[in-house]
């Protein structure tokens, strides 16, 4: 039985828009009842002290972050600059840096038994949380402005702000490489 709410499980999270009744039919989860969304799901199981079930789209969150930061930036950098690739990834940094905060509910820290580099700070300061992922869309959109301007210093300078939004966050919410 709990093997196969595993599987039913990682099958859901394959697809993210399966219908989630499908959750886990029929194992001890259905106890847990009232769970519409996969999203109530790890909140619920979070709150129960059980495992956060997200950290991988938080995961894929922050790898097209880093994808489209080091895109724009190559395409910024070539001898004639693409603007019109920078523009795409501007747009596609800041729809991400959106996503982020949303991406931390409530018990998916290390309590939740994951894998993460996630600080407790998160949680303590939401508001300046909040304050550096609104950063980093605002840097994000003034690429998008310098790049459709096919203003190559402006564009260099929101690459600069960019980068200080990432360091800016890592460095006082997540948790430092040994
Ligand atoms: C608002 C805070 C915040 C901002 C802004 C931010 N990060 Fe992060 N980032 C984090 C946290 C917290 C983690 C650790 C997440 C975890 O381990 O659960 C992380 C993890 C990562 C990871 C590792 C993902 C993985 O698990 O494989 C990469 C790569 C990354 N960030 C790149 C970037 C880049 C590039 C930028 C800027 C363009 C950026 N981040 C901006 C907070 C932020």
């Amino acid at each position: 039985m709990e093997d196969n709410c595993q599987e039913q499980r990682h099958g859901i999270e394959d697809h993210p828009d399966d219908n989630p009744s499908r959750i886990c039919a029929g194992s001890r989860h259905d106890r847990l009842q009232g769970l519409r969304t996969r999203r109530d799901h790890d909140e619920r199981l979070g709150r129960a002290g059980g495992r956060f079930r997200d950290d991988r789209a938080r995961e894929a969150n922050f790898k097209a972050i880093g994808k489209a930061n080091k895109a724009a930036k190559s395409a910024l950098e070539a001898a004639s600059p693409d603007f019109a690739t920078v523009a795409a990834s501007a747009t596609s940094i800041q729809t991400d840096a959106g996503k982020i905060v949303g991406l931390f509910p409530d018990g998916s820290g290390k309590e939740s038994g994951e894998k993460t580099e996630a600080l407790p700070t998160i949680w303590q300061k939401p508001a300046e949380f909040k304050a550096a992922a609104d950063k980093l869309a605002t840097a994000a959109g003034n690429l998008k402005v310098a790049a459709d301007a096919k203003d190559a210093k402006a564009a260099t300078l929101a690459m600069g702000e960019i980068g200080g939004a990432c360091k800016g966050c890592h460095d006082t919410f997540r948790e430092k490489k040994q």
